[in-house]
């Protein structure tokens, strides 16, 4: 493979550097600690963001919304991205952060394209309402800045081809005060299928002088190199190409290091990896070993795809219950089953279409929230009991 011309200068978010801006980005149930440690591990110069976490289940001390809070000694940087429609819940949740010290960074989440969330006014879709987008920042930075911890807002194009939100919105962010703007390059009717559209992520980068961080259909180094080739960003951020390959994140700092070396692991060595993922997990659960287990089952299957592993062994993994069980399965394994190089850099996890963007009665009427509009986003979220 040729050497690549394609480098990334180190990225600074107020005080904190990313020597390598190659960001694991924010992924439910996916994104905790343990998961965070394997890839930290690979790729110690990166940046790697927790899961989102609902603002009013901080406010209101939910005890699952403290658990995805929860931070490795280990890493560099805090990471937490917050998820919330509410303004004044948002700055109580970022309050409690910053004077708790709970974190080094703030993300937010204004990309969730999930109908329970866009529904309510939340995630894509709540940038469309250019007020409320406004406010939110606004408070949520304020609070921030008296602490120096950078904020930095994660969007999505729009909400479909004919509402794109996401210039105005790397603007109203980049005056705001945010650090960067990650832009997963798909709207919110798109959801996870196609392509993601990087000439969206090139744009940004034209328009804005704070960083851009480029997300969408990296699945392997070379698409990596591709993206800030083609679009200038700053840095990429990368989701579901990690998910069961926590090396991804060396094989990339190594590109942008002009190196072709690539971690390809024996299916031994990716069993040793799920072992020690299920031992995190089970501190993560505070030693509840089922629950690890049945956490990993998803990690099991992304950890194995593409080896040659039968569906009975498949199987056998999704019905083991403790440490144990999981171990015996991994020593069963053909160890030196190769890395399956041919599969590993395909698309993996979400990849469907929506079926119809969810938004809240006459979202599209106007660009500001109503009176009305407020009075009916603010009441109780079901998203908030949904931990
Ligand atoms: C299982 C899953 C959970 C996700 N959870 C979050 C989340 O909590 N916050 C967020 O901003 N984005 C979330 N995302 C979106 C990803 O961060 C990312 O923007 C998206 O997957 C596109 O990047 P990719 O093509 O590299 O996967 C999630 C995606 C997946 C697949």
């Amino acid at each position: 493979m040729a050497q690549s011309q394609v480098t990334l200068a180190p990225v600074q978010l107020g005080p904190i550097a990313v020597p390598t801006p190659v960001v694991l980005s924010p992924m439910a149930g996916v994104t905790n600690w343990p998961f965070r440690v394997l890839c930290e591990e690979y790729g110690p110069d990166g940046l790697y963001v927790a899961e989102m976490v609902t603002a009013r289940a901080l406010v209101a001390k939910n005890p699952k919304a403290f658990r995805l809070c929860r931070f490795a000694p280990s890493e560099r940087v805090r990471s937490l991205q917050l998820y919330g429609v509410d303004p004044i819940i948002m700055e109580k949740a970022t309050r409690m952060v910053v004077e708790g010290g709970m974190a080094d960074h703030i993300d937010l989440n204004f990309g969730c394209p999930v109908p329970k969330v866009t529904r309510r006014g939340g995630g894509s879709a709540l940038p469309w309402k250019l007020d409320l987008f406004k406010e939110l920042l606004n408070r949520v930075v304020s609070v921030c800045s008296s602490a120096n911890i950078p904020v930095t807002a994660k969007i999505r194009v729009g909400i479909d081809a004919d509402h794109t939100t996401f210039l105005e919105a790397g603007h109203i962010a980049q005056e705001e005060g945010c650090a960067a703007v990650a832009l997963h390059a798909r709207t919110t009717a798109e959801y996870y299928g196609g392509h993601s559209d990087w000439d969206r992520i090139g744009q940004l980068v034209e328009e804005l002088d704070i960083p851009v961080l480029g997300n969408g259909d990296i699945w392997s180094a070379e698409d990596a190199l591709a993206m800030v080739e083609q679009t200038g960003c700053a840095g990429v951020e990368i989701g579901r190409g990690c998910q069961g390959r926590p090396w991804l994140f060396r094989d990339i700092a190594n590109a942008f290091a002009g190196s072709s070396k690539r971690v390809e692991p024996t299916l031994g060595q990716v069993g040793q990896i799920v072992s020690r993922h299920a031992q995190l997990l089970t501190e993560f659960y505070d030693g509840d070993e089922q629950m690890a287990v049945h956490d990993m089952r998803k990690h099991v299957a992304w950890y194995l795809k593409g080896f040659p592993v039968g569906g009975g062994t498949r199987r056998a993994f999704m019905e083991c219950e403790s440490l144990a069980d999981l171990d015996q399965q991994i020593a069963l394994l053909p160890q030196d089953a190769p890395y399956p190089e041919s599969i590993a850099a395909k698309p993996r996890g979400r990849v469907r279409y929506a079926k119809k963007v969810k938004l809240p009665q006459g979202w599209l009427d106007s660009r500001e929230t109503t009176h009305d509009e407020r009075e009916a986003l603010f009441g109780d979220d079901p998203m908030d009991a949904s931990y």
